[in-house]
């Protein structure tokens, strides 16, 4: 076995996602598990990654650890050992799982993706260039492409069920949740994206951007879904960072490099299905991911202790 692109556990399925796969484990619980799918342009890739869907897994984990008591979440385990203890079920399919599981507790969602914006790029540039605001509100003046915003900007956007997220303004996000709801919101996806802002660029990646989902449970409400990961932010390499251009992507810029050439090329259209990728660009992607896992935590992602197959060359 190399990388996994679809689980097929004893669980009901709820849901299929682009990268996740999600089961139910009971009334209370969820099994959240990472593929290692990856989608470049909106398009799905037919090869999976080897370790991304455990760096985003124990990437998440590490980043709820750093929080602390500064947010409720949902995680309830991302150790392999522990969620088999939980779930005896899963223990023939601990190849499947293996550092990319999360057991989770179930929520409510809040239908908003609570996205905030720590530098202007994507398609919040795209609307300041051309109206000098974000989802309706004016920006200061003559902002660069890239530039680092202080503070940063609360945009939250509609969780669209077919294509793409659509921006929205606060005034609609407290007539959907009410007001208090609403700061709540706000308040805690500014201070994680601070935090987290804070602690990678001194390990040299610009957490650009990122968006979180919150849910409700018993009343309160908690973190959920994946947090600070790179399929959920922007990551940007520190050392190359200059305002005035778009900046590569951490993660993603051998693949999408190597897309764009065959789009070039006239070989591929920009619309599944996508072509086959070279062992080389999957190679490289594989080692990006785990390089930011290093910078960011300090540590190797810990192939034997999560169970994984040594390093596949
Ligand atoms: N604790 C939780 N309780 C309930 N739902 C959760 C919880 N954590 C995450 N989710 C939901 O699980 C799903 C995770 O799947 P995934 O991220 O693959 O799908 P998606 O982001 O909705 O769609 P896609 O990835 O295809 O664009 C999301 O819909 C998310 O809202
Ligand atoms: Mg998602």
């Amino acid at each position: 076995m190399t990388a996994v692109a679809t689980t097929r556990l004893p669980l009901p399925l709820v849901r299929r996602g682009k990268v996740r796969d999600v089961y139910s484990v009971d009334a209370d619980r969820l099994l959240l598990v990472t593929t290692d799918r990856i989608s470049a342009f909106d398009v799905v890739m037919n090869e999976a990654i080897p370790y991304k869907g455990a760096v985003l897994t124990q990437l998440t984990a590490w980043w709820l650890a750093q929080l602390g008591h500064r947010v409720e979440h949902h995680l309830i385990s991302a150790d392999t050992d522990e969620i088999i203890r939980e779930v005896p079920s899963l223990a023939p399919h601990r190849a499947e799982i293996a550092g990319r599981a999360m057991l989770c507790m179930a929520a409510e969602v809040v239908p908003i993706e609570c996205v905030v914006r720590g530098y202007i790029t994507g398609s919040a540039w795209k609307e300041y260039k051309q109206h000098g605001t974000l989802a309706g509100e004016t920006l200061a003046t003559g902002l660069r492409e890239s530039d680092r915003l202080d503070p940063p900007i609360f945009s939250p956007a509609t969780k669209a069920e077919t294509g793409h997220d659509e921006n929205i303004t606060i005034t609609q996000v407290i007539a959907e949740v009410g007001r208090e709801t609403a700061d709540r919101l706000e308040h805690l996806a500014r201070t994680i994206y601070e935090f987290g802002r804070a602690t990678a660029e001194p390990r040299g990646i610009i957490l650009a951007d990122t968006k979180f989902e919150f849910g409700w449970r018993d009343g309160r409400i908690l973190l959920i879904d994946e947090v600070l990961t790179p399929d959920s932010s922007r990551f940007w390499p520190a050392a190359s960072y200059a305002p005035g251009r778009g900046q590569p992507s951490f993660d993603k810029q051998p693949l999408r490099d190597w897309l764009d050439a065959e789009r070039q090329a006239g070989r591929w259209n920009g619309e599944a299905p996508p072509p086959t990728l070279p062992p080389e660009v999957i190679r490289t992607t594989s080692l990006r991911y785990r390089d930011a896992f290093l910078r960011l935590t300090g540590a190797p992602l810990d192939l034997a202790g999560l169970g994984l197959p040594e390093e596949l060359s």
